[in-house]
């Protein structure tokens, strides 16, 4: 399955109720560049889903957990070698929803092969109000 959408801010909350719908559990690797808006779409997800705390860039931490049913991890700053010799597979292996900011090719081919749910979602600035985000799953 493959979908684009072009979305202002105002409109991200029906892709976050799309999303929860149709993939309530498994990992979600978001890709884009710095400012594409992985972040603010981890906060709409979030706010569907009730969860009350601050949802900020996992840029230092590997892990942070929202509630239950919802986790945010960030490569970026770890590298995925260290972020697998931290036991993370095991992390994202647990039921809700995974969202991996910088995630890569070589860890959606290893999640895939480890018999996970993964999709990616590539967000690119269109201009100042606007964000394409494009739905792949595997
Ligand atoms: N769909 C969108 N339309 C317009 N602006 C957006 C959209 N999504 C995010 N932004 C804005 O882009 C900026 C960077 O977003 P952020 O989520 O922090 O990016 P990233 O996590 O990819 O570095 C923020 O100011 C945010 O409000
Ligand atoms: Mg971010």
């Amino acid at each position: 399955m493959k979908k684009s959408y072009t979305l202002t801010l105002n409109e991200l909350d029906t892709l976050a109720e799309d999303i929860i719908r149709n993939f309530p559990s498994g990992v979600v690797i978001l890709r884009g560049d710095l400012a594409a808006g992985k972040t603010t779409l981890v906060k709409h997800i979030a706010k569907k889903l009730g969860v009350t705390e601050d949802v900020t860039s996992p840029t230092f931490s590997l892990q942070q957990c929202y509630g239950e049913k919802l986790f945010h991890y960030d490569i970026y700053n770890h590298g995925l070698e260290h972020f697998l010799s931290l036991g993370m597979l095991e992390e994202l292996e647990k039921e809700g929803l995974h969202f991996i900011e910088w995630g890569d090719d070589t860890l959606k081919e290893l999640l895939l092969l480890a018999g996970m749910e993964v999709m990616e979602i590539t967000i690119k600035k269109t201009d100042a109000n606007t964000r394409e985000y494009t739905l792949c799953t595997h």
